[in-house]
């Protein structure tokens, strides 16, 4: 059993791939010991209630969820109602959730100090850089050679906190795997996928939620001109990161514009080693976006 943690700023696709964890807790694959939160698509206390709002509607009430670090490093915070809805999870809202006050720093001491553990984090890097260097990271966040989401160069996660990123990236003493929006904007949901999957989840109460909250999503790319579909990076993270799907890419050095106005959170990768400086990020370049469909009714079967 793979020891996870997840660092989220629940929003909807972190929602999806919340439930894909605890899917995966269920069947024995992996043991979710926490879940921490940022803020990023909504502010810190409303992603720590989005989250444990969805790990309760999928039956893991005794799992922590504690609230990380309230603002971005050095930029005040601003958030994305227009993407992910007023509270975070589209057209639902949660209401009022108790959330224990706890120091998330201590829960990450206590499982990270276990190699195995792996840290997934899907919101922006804001709690990873307050902590320091973690062993065994996967973090979605930022586009190389692929147009942002945000502003042209920059993808929304690391658009948010660009110092949070930046510092962890030059903390890291292993490599950051790293999965940027080439390869997450591929993996997405569809009215017909989300019907098999809320089928496949058959009596899980969170399963008669996901329509209000798919809809916001589905509404949102297609003005975006993408379709009436959504994008789910933080699902497909999950599944790289547990290693649960074909996927490929290269050790790079990574980098990030910080302070640039214009090019705040724009994250470069030195393929051609220019920097002489050692690789601190595993770039993933292709994921097998079939397996990954795949996978997720697998694990929530
Ligand atoms: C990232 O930004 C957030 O809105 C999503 O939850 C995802 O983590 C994609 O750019
Ligand atoms: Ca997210």
């Amino acid at each position: 059993m793979i020891p996870v943690l997840i660092d989220c700023d629940t929003g909807i696709d972190d929602a999806l791939a919340l439930i894909y964890l605890v899917a995966l807790h269920k069947r024995g694959e992996i043991q979710l010991f926490g879940a921490t939160t940022t803020a990023g698509n909504v502010d810190v206390k409303q992603t720590a209630i989005n989250t444990r709002w969805v790990l309760d509607q999928c039956g893991l009430a005794d799992i922590p969820v504690l609230a990380g670090q309230p603002e971005p490093k050095h930029v005040p915070l601003v958030t994305t109602p227009e993407t992910h809805g007023d509270h975070g999870l589209g057209y639902i809202n949660p209401g009022h959730v108790e959330i224990p006050e706890g120091d998330w720093k201590q829960l990450w001491k206590e499982h990270l100090s276990n190699p195995e553990t792996k840290l997934i984090v899907t919101g922006p890097a804001t709690n990873l850089a307050e902590f320091g260097p973690v062993e065994n990271v996967t973090l979605m966040g930022g586009t190389y050679l692929y147009p942002g989401n945000t502003t042209p160069t920059a993808e929304w996660n690391t658009w948010v906190d660009p110092h949070g990123a930046k510092e962890a990236f030059a903390a890291a003493q292993k490599p950051i795997t790293v999965c940027s929006l080439g390869v997450t904007e591929q993996f997405t949901l569809n009215p017909d996928i989300l019907s098999t999957l809320i089928n496949t989840l058959g009596s899980q109460p969170i399963a008669e939620h996901l329509p209000e909250m798919l809809r916001f999503y589905f509404e949102f790319h297609e003005v975006q001109g993408e379709g009436y579909l959504a994008q789910i990076h933080d699902l497909l993270t999950c599944m790289i990161a547990l290693d649960k799907i074909p996927f490929s890419g290269r050790e790079v050095t990574v980098d990030v514009e910080a302070d640039s106005p214009l090019m705040r959170g724009t994250t470069v990768a030195d393929i051609r080693g220019h920097w002489g400086k050692p690789a601190n990020a595993f770039l993933v370049e292709t994921a097998d976006i079939e397996a990954a469909h795949a996978e997720l009714l697998r694990a929530v079967e």
